[in-house]
């Protein structure tokens, strides 16, 4: 069989047998199926062989970059060690071992790990605990979870009744009842009493978590769900002040601070966790993705002491749990990764150039489609507008023809990996692995550039 024939029927079972996820499998129906056989540093390589600059860590995970061999090696030996064990009343070293080395990262009193493996299932578990928490410390009518317009936060059940995303969730109705809503941190989209000042417009967006939290009830809620950085709708950073009054609020009304760090964690922001950038003491911290790099699924949940103490005694039990959570070959990798971050200093590299990074992204003002580049740390989002000025954003119909239309084939075929979102108001979102320096983001830069100024023509 030659190399043609091979990927030939390749594609025929792509086709007729694979289901992409969140993806219009039509699109294919008439074109290839984008297949990505390797990885190696920053870059990806197709069928082909025809490489592409990483612009978003696979997924937002990929920390290290691709094809290291020190954790593929951690993943085969503890596979040729103990495979699998469960952490349903056993324990194994490498869960015993990650456990203490993330409470030791993980801000302030956080020090009880929950292994998942995923961050749906992580966020699932943070809003089961809560429940479970309440119900066993006397407050058994707090069960409602408050989270922010647009953002997602996963796709079980009890995660999409916390995604702010309507049209994800609506085919799915009725969800779990308890997700409140509240606004998200768009400086740019501000309302207008509040768009000249950003603390002002923090302090807005924190009281309209006081107003909810009054509207519902403090009786009635659980948690509040954010990220530090929402990557929903193009890369919202906290506002100055945002979280300490978020937090004063928590507190004020018993209610728990969870942060959603399936992306914000692990480097993202130029620290392990992302509370730790915007200084806040959360009570939960959901994690996945960048633990491992991606080298083996691995999620989970860092609880303060206070939350375990109901559970620490006596018959009480958290009564949840799933199969492959903490997996053994898992938490080797994200050991091995970890061990990387520290021999590199990735949090380093991040903060050493993630002004670099910004001012790179900046450069593309001069198209009259880009209005904003937001973002922090290696995560950024670029906002596209019509009419900058104004900040017109395009109807449903052009945002069709140009994003699905246009520009997510165009950036793919000019070999750059990202992704363009119009979940929000249209959005290209960029994460690259943590390794990366200023000559990925120049690359970047001059992909961008070409293919936003075709965009511009075809509107
Ligand atoms: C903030 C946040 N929470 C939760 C999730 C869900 O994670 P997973 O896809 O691993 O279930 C994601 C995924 O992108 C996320 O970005």
């Amino acid at each position: 069989m030659t190399s043609s024939d091979a990927i030939s029927n390749e594609q025929d079972a792509a086709k007729r047998n694979l289901w992409l996820h969140f993806t219009r499998m039509s699109a294919y129906t008439d074109s290839e199926v984008p297949v990505i056989v390797r990885g190696s540093g920053a870059y990806v390589y197709d069928q082909h062989g025809k490489r592409y600059l990483d612009g978003l860590a696979g997924l937002f995970v990929s920390q290290v970059g691709h094809g290291r061999t020190e954790l593929a090696e951690a993943g085969a030996r503890q596979a040729t060690e103990l495979a699998y064990f469960p952490l349903w009343s056993y324990a194994h070293p490498k869960a015993i071992e990650l456990a203490a080395r993330l409470a030791d990262l993980a801000p302030g009193n956080l020090n009880r790990v929950f292994f998942t493996t995923s961050g749906s299932e992580a966020v699932e578990s943070a809003w089961k605990l809560a429940k479970q928490y309440f119900k066993l410390t006397g407050e058994p009518g707090r069960y409602k979870v408050l989270s922010r317009a647009i953002a997602y936060h996963g796709t079980s059940m009890g995660a999409l009744a916390i995604t702010g995303l309507p049209d994800i969730k609506h085919p799915f109705e009725p969800l779990p009842p308890g997700g409140v809503r509240v606004p998200n941190t768009n400086f740019y989209r501000a309302p207008d009493f509040v768009a000249g000042d950003e603390a002002e417009f923090g302090r807005w967006a924190a009281d309209e978590i006081e107003r909810a939290i009054l509207r519902e009830g403090p009786e009635s809620v659980a948690a509040v769900f954010l990220e530090p950085v929402q990557n929903s709708g193009g890369c919202f950073p906290p506002p100055p002040g945002y979280f300490q009054l978020v937090r004063e609020i928590c507190d004020r009304y018993g209610v728990l601070l969870v942060s959603d760090e399936v992306i914000c964690a692990f480097g993202r922001l130029g620290y392990y966790f992302g509370s730790q950038r915007y200084e806040y003491q959360p009570d939960i911290i959901t994690f996945a993705k960048g633990v491992t790099s991606g080298y083996s699924p691995l999620g989970g949940m860092v609880v303060s002491d206070e939350l375990m103490e109901p559970f620490a005694a006596g018959t009480a039990t958290f009564l949840h749990g799933v199969t492959f959570a903490g997996h053994p070959v898992s938490t080797a990798v994200a050991l091995a990764n970890l061990d990387v971050f520290e021999k590199e200093d990735l949090l380093g590299n991040v903060r050493a150039n993630e002004a670099a990074f910004r001012a790179t992204l900046e450069k593309l003002y001069d198209l009259p489609i880009v209005g904003d580049v937001r973002g922090a740390g290696y995560f950024y989002g670029i906002e596209m507008v019509k009419d900058k000025a104004t900040r017109e954003t395009f109807s449903d119909e052009e945002s069709e023809r140009l994003l699905r239309g246009f520009l997510s084939q165009a950036l793919f075929d000019a070999g750059l990996v990202c992704r363009t979102d119009d979940r929000g108001d249209p959005v290209i979102q960029l994460a690259p692995p943590l390794i990366c320096g200023p000559e990925h983001f120049d690359e970047m830069e001059l992909i961008l550039r070409e293919v936003l100024t075709e965009a511009w023509t075809r509107i």
